[in-house]
């Protein structure tokens, strides 16, 4: 098991309200499989996404990646470890405008040595994904699917166990959301990599080998959607 989420709970506080988000959820992802995660807007995708990631804290429940329990890591060995485990792709691709596509893809990399390697490999996946032509291009310059396409890449470059994607179809068009998934299935394959999805999209749900409902603050599986 790669990723194992237990009872995890979490509010937000507004003032004097509370709002419930989610109520004990649990999942365990195993190696190389692939979850989504659907749910209407605002019913709690982005905050379970970010719990998972370690990138928010959730009230009570634990999060252990790799077998390790996070709870018992310093803010140092735990960005180590997300930087060694996880990828994120984020709704709105979060690539930085002032660096190119290939300087996007490598930022993560930057902290962690070997540069000659690293950019072999960031070289490899601009061909994966027939973005070779693109690597110089700033973000303003491509296409909304090409985009999500290197916020992928950049997500791969360090080889995570899992790549977790929020939402990443949201704003595609029908073609590139497509493309997307099979460039996600593809990974998955080839890579052997665990990935989670969410979405409110029937289309991606139906990618997962598992598939997951959050609603009401409770995760349901279900088989058939
Ligand atoms: N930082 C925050 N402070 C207060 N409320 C929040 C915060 N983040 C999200 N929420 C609320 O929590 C609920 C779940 O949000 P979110 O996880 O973003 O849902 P989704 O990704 O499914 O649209 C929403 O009602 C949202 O308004
Ligand atoms: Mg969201």
């Amino acid at each position: 098991m790669i990723l194992s989420a237990s009872h995890i709970s979490k509010s937000y506080h507004n003032g004097e309200k509370e709002l419930h988000v989610l109520r004990d959820i649990n999942l365990e992802l195993q190696k190389g499989e692939i979850i989504t995660i659907m749910g209407q807007s605002g019913a709690g995708k982005t905050t379970l996404l970010n719990i998972l990631g370690t990138l928010d804290q959730p009230d009570s429940g634990s999060i252990s990646i790799c077998g390790q329990d996070i709870d018992s890591l310093a803010d140092e060995d735990l960005s180590k470890l997300r930087n060694k485990h996880l990828g994120f792709v984020f709704q709105f691709h979060h690539l930085l405008p002032e660096f190119t596509a290939m300087e996007n893809v490598l930022l993560p990399a930057l902290i962690s040595g070997n540069e000659t390697e690293i950019k072999e490999r960031a070289n490899e996946l601009f061909d994966y994904v027939g973005m070779v032509e693109r690597q110089k291009h700033y973000p303003a310059q491509l296409s909304g699917g090409e985009r999500l396409r290197v916020a992928v890449l950049r997500a791969l470059i360090l080889k995570p166990d899992v790549v977790l994607a929020d939402e990443p179809t949201g704003n595609l068009d029908v073609h590139n959301a497509d493309r997307l998934l099979s460039l996600f299935q593809k990974i998955n394959n080839d890579f052997n990599q665990a990935i989670v999805i969410t979405t409110h999209n029937l289309k991606v749900a139906e990618i997962g080998k598992r598939r997951f409902v959050l609603e009401n603050e409770s995760l349901k599986h279900i088989d058939i959607i």
